[in-house]
């Protein structure tokens, strides 16, 4: 279906069809994707949106697949992912700011900053993700999240045009900006809070690692699977109820920390829907909290398998 497109777009470009997505994750479970593509320019990727948009194809974008579930059927979508160099740029700016290209690693930018003696990013460091990806999610960590230290985004909509938007016309919150959902980040403008000493900057740094390495399982997982509710903690509340342990399949309740599900070695998307699905009712019967997920899902909707 996008075959045509191959000879309009710069050869630096990736298409592919049946572009297998688990090792795209950081959970590692999922099956094909229709079409995958890398676009190179800003141009090819409004050529592939809206190329996809008139097939009725729907595009999904991808960052580092860290808080994503993708099911495992062939998914007839174009994941279109910000990968290629001119999305990884960092531009550092007078004043403390920042802009950075979507495809950005957190942790790069993070090097960056220790680099420039910015400090106050140091939440995003241990989050396994791209800056699209976060600022798509909110992303956050250690008391910190994505949109407060966010000056503006440049999107891509869903309808071609480009725009810049200000911190102040976006609507965001706790794990979600709304102006994201449909269209892409292109780049972001960000604003350190402070200045320190490299050394400084690590030291917070190496005490996040610490604490992560403390709380959060090694096994590969996609994060937090819920989202915390009112004043809680999932985890707490899963481990609470003594749900740890619970497997479906290869997909497993980490021992470590109640709200990671970690893949054994073969989880399928199937198993990992099924096991949300038990922790989630059990939570229920028991305590009468209703667990909503935090991780996007891709090849199917929450809302139809919950
Ligand atoms: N807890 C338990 N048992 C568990 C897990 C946690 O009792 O199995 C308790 C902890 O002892 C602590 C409290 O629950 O008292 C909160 O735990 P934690 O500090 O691990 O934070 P969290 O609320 O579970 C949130 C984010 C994480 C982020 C951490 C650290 C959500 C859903 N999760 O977890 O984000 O890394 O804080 O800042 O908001 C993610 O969103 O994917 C994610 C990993």
């Amino acid at each position: 279906m996008l075959e045509a497109l191959r000879d309009r777009l710069s050869s630096e470009t990736v298409l592919r069809s049946d572009e297998p997505l688990a090792r795209r994750t950081t959970l590692g479970v999922g099956g094909r994707a229709r079409w995958y593509a890398e676009p190179s320019s800003v141009d090819d990727l409004l050529l592939l949106s809206r190329e996809a948009a008139g097939a009725g194809l729907p595009v999904f974008y991808l960052g580092r697949g860290s808080n994503l579930l993708v099911m495992d059927g062939p998914i007839e979508v174009l994941v279109i992912r910000l990968n290629h160099p001119c999305w990884r740029r960092v531009e550092v700016l007078p004043d403390g700011l920042l802009r950075t290209g979507a495809g950005v690693r957190l942790r790069e930018l993070c090097g960056e900053a220790l680099r420039r003696g910015l400090a106050g990013l140091e939440f995003l460091e241990g989050i396994p993700g791209t800056v699209g990806g976060a600022l798509r999610m909110n992303a956050g960590a250690m008391g910190g999240w994505m949109f407060e230290v966010v000056e503006s985004v440049r999107v891509l909509n869903g309808d071609g045009g480009e725009r810049l938007l200000k911190r102040e016309e976006l609507h965001y919150g706790y794990r979600h900006c709304r102006e994201l959902r449909e269209a892409c980040a292109l780049e972001a403008v960000l604003r350190a809070p402070g200045r320190a000493e490299a050394q400084n900057i690590r030291e917070v740094l190496h005490r996040y690692q610490e604490h992560r390495h403390a709380t959060q399982p090694k096994e590969p997982s996609a994060g937090c699977i819920f989202k915390n509710p009112e004043g809680d903690s999932a985890g707490r509340v899963i481990d609470r109820l003594g749900l740890k342990g619970t497997r479906v399949g290869d997909a497993e309740v980490s021992s470590v920390h109640g709200n990671f599900i970690i893949n054994r070695g073969g989880a399928t998307g199937t198993e990992v829907v099924g096991l949300v699905r038990r922790v989630r009712d059990e939570v229920w019967k028991q305590s009468r909290v209703e667990l909503e997920p935090e991780v996007l899902l891709l090849g199917a909707n929450w809302e139809d398998l919950l």
